[in-house]
Order: structure tokens, then sequence, then C-alpha cells
């Protein structure tokens, strides 16, 4: 089973991150993140085994208890031939770099193999990204987005028909 842990969003934020990706769609062409895809990655932890899944919920649940805020306030870029990657990013949080630093250090501990990248928090809006347009990144962001974070999700990754479909397969409330 292909894995991540990450933090989803409620309804409203959805539609302000949308709000963003929607100048994105004015600008140029490429593979836009569906609306029910959007989330940031804490940790990417690849093909895992099921019987596994219990060890990773106990971590989840050790690493955090408070719900903490969130402030989005700039778009950014992964540059890729063929196409760049652009996401929208947050301002500097440490309760969220406490969070995703405790719950790779847990994994790492538990045997888990993690990618050695240093953590970038993004959501990623479209990949494959083409235009022809000079991108005014001030405008592309708007005003700012702010959410609070009130849950850490286990999540799967599958390719159904072509489609990329992601599950939810738990969640820990954070209060
Ligand atoms: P991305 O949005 O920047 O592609 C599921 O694939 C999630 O895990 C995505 O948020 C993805 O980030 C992230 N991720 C991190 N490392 C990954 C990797 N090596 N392969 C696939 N996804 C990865």
């Amino acid at each position: 089973m292909r894995l991540f842990i990450a933090i989803l969003f409620d309804e409203i934020t959805i539609q302000n991150i949308k709000a963003v990706q929607e100048r994105f769609k004015k600008l140029g062409c490429g593979n836009f993140t569906v609306e029910d895809n959007l989330h940031l990655t804490l940790v990417f932890l690849g093909d895992i085994s099921q019987d596994k899944i219990s060890k990773i919920q106990r971590i989840i649940d050790e690493v955090s208890e408070k719900s903490f805020h969130l402030a989005f306030d700039h778009v950014g870029r992964f540059q890729r031939e063929g196409g760049d990657i652009w996401w929208i990013g947050m301002q500097q949080n440490m309760e969220l770099e406490q969070t995703q630093y405790r719950l790779s250090s847990k994994l790492k501990l538990a045997d888990f193999i993690l990618e050695n990248r240093s953590f970038t928090p993004h959501i990623t809006l479209v990949r494959k990204f083409i235009s022809s347009e000079e991108l005014d990144l001030k405008h592309l962001m708007g005003q700012m987005v702010t959410t609070r974070v009130t849950a850490i999700c286990l999540m799967q990754s599958q390719r159904i028909d072509g489609r990329l479909i992601y599950t939810q397969l738990y969640k820990k409330e954070l209060r």
C-alpha cells in the first residue's frame, strides 16, 4: 500500500485554495489537483505492508494533541522538465515543523525508511504547468489564507482507472 501522512482541510479552506488554483488555470495548462486531493503532506511513507498500519497509527497518536493555525501566503514551484509543479506555501510555523519532525523521527526509530529530503511544506496545485504568460506571484496568491489544523490523517494513494485516488485510513483529531 502506498501511504502518506497528511493534513486535510475544511471546506472553506479548500475553496480558498481553489481560488488560487483558478488563477493558475486562467494562465496556462497542466495537471491540476482535483479538489478532493488537495492536502499537505507531512511524511511520505511509500510502499508499506498492511500489517504496519497499526504501528503508524500509534505513532500519529503519540506526536500531537493540540490543534494549530496555518497561514498560506505565497505560491512557489519545483522546477521540472516538461512543466513545473506549482504549490501554495505557508508562513514558517513551529507547530507544523515540530509535528513533522516528531513524526519522521519516531517513524525512523520504528525502522520505517523515509526520504532524506528537507521538509518543504506545500499544497500541490498543478503539475506539469505550462504557461506563456509572465506570472505575477503576488496576484496568483491573492489574500493570505488562514486555517486551523484539527487532524492528522494516514492516507492511501492509489491509481484507479488512471485517476489518482486518496483514501483516509486513519484520522487523529487534534483538540
Ligand atoms: P507532492 O504533492 O509534492 O507530489 C502523495 O503522493 C503525497 O506524498 C503528495 O503530497 C506528494 O507530494 C508526497 N510525496 C512526497 N514524496 C513523494 C514521493 N517520493 N513520491 C510520491 N509522492 C511523494
